[in-house]
């Protein structure tokens, strides 16, 4: 590709991932799967690391989130909420552990937290004096919006902090997801009634956070997850593990899946072990987060821009992907039944390749408003 055809793909796609970027954190109208997404963010990074000098500090790669929306409040996060660099193959892992060891020191021993990368809403709780003052989400890393009426009743969410030796001021971030079970109930009910239903858990959570009516967030079945600690005591803990340790004894929810591990072969050995579960957990995953347990040595790694050095999310496969209609048939059952079929482009899918799927009948084409060549997600 000549350097102004490249040039005017950075831009796109600078452009395609804004406005994904808002339909995902604003509107909660993401309409494109993750996968597609972290797609087009890896091509815009590849563009960048090839091209410094088109660098730039508007691009996506450089931010975290999006802005929040102007219903709520706002609430700037001292500590801002960063996001992490995901990675999607072993090689990869294995190059993330050799940059980790590479900025350590020669021999230093360290271990890797292994824990499930929950797929819903990331939320900050801030306690004073052991009592829940403020709740609040990402937004775009640095302002997000005040949820405090709604995470209040979410039945985990302690109001006020259990035992004792918690700092004066304590914030503790996690994330806010939808079990399953609960999920499908939900949207049940709203068949029933006629009314809209959800897409996936994730959009489930989110819905029921952003509203401004915390009664309708009460009849949700939320929980939240506890993966951290911005504590304003600097010597609190000297490690993660620690740390999510006095966390459940202070009475928040932390994962039961939760490793520490010695090396980089035992965090893959956790990867295929959890992912062989994944299916059976309770809660959507969409990968594994593997963080450097040693805080001191998290505190040497640091920061770039986006992400911090000593952790990374090694994904999943993905479970949704994008294709292209061709055309429908229609299928004559054993008692007569119409069934119209989608024919799909080929696409490999949650490890099988996808080139039909029922559309059900006539009233469910219509719902989908789907056409021949259209853009559709498995
Ligand atoms: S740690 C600075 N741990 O993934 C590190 N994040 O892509 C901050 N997430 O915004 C995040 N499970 O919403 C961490 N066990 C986990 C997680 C987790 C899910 C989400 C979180 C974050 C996003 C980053």
């Amino acid at each position: 590709m000549s350097d102004s055809s490249l040039r005017a793909r950075l831009e796109a796609l600078r452009k395609q991932l804004h406005e994904h970027s808002y339909r995902y954190y604003v509107l909660d109208e993401p309409i494109i799967p993750d996968v597609e997404y972290d797609r087009l963010f890896r091509e815009l990074q590849d563009i960048e690391r090839e091209h410094p000098e088109w660098r730039s500090d508007d691009s996506p790669t450089q931010r975290v989130g999006a802005e929040p929306l102007s219903s709520f409040s706002q609430v700037r996060h001292e500590t801002p909420m960063l996001s992490l660099d995901n990675v999607f193959s072993e090689q990869e892992l294995r190059d993330f552990d050799r940059r980790v060891r590479g900025r350590l020191d020669d021999g230093q021993a360290f271990h890797y937290a292994c824990e499930p990368k929950l797929d819903g809403i990331a939320v900050s709780l801030l306690y004073v004096d052991g009592v829940l003052v403020r709740g609040a989400t990402r937004g775009d890393g640095r302002v997000g919006e005040d949820i405090t009426h709604n995470v209040r009743t979410v039945d985990s969410i302690p109001l006020k902090l259990q035992g004792e030796g918690w700092p004066v001021e304590l914030e503790v971030r996690g994330e806010i997801y939808m079990p399953r079970q609960g999920f499908e109930a939900l949207n049940m009910r709203a068949r029933e009634e006629g009314s809209k239903t959800f897409v996936n858990p994730r959009n489930a959570a989110a819905g029921s956070l952003r509203q401004l009516d915390s009664r309708i967030t009460a009849s949700r079945p939320l929980e939240m997850c506890c993966y951290g600690v911005v504590a304003s005591d600097d010597n609190l803990f000297s490690s993660h593990s620690g740390a999510l340790a006095q966390l459940k004894r202070w009475g928040f929810l932390t994962s039961v899946e939760l490793a520490v591990v010695d090396d980089i072969e035992a965090c893959l050995a956790y990867y295929e072990q959890l992912l062989s579960r994944r299916d059976q957990l309770a809660y959507d995953i969409d990968g594994i987060v593997f963080k450097v347990d040693e805080l001191a040595l998290q505190e040497q790694l640091g920061f770039v821009s986006r992400a911090p050095r000593w952790a990374i999310a090694h994904k999943f496969p993905a479970q949704e992907e994008v294709t292209t209609l061709r055309d429908v048939e229609f299928q004559v059952g054993r008692t007569g039944a119409v069934t119209p079929v989608a024919k799909l482009e080929p696409v490999f899918v949650g490890g099988v390749t996808v080139s039909n799927a029922t559309l059900h009948n006539l009233d469910e084409i219509e719902r989908l408003g789907v056409k021949l060549g259209d853009t559709v997600i498995v």
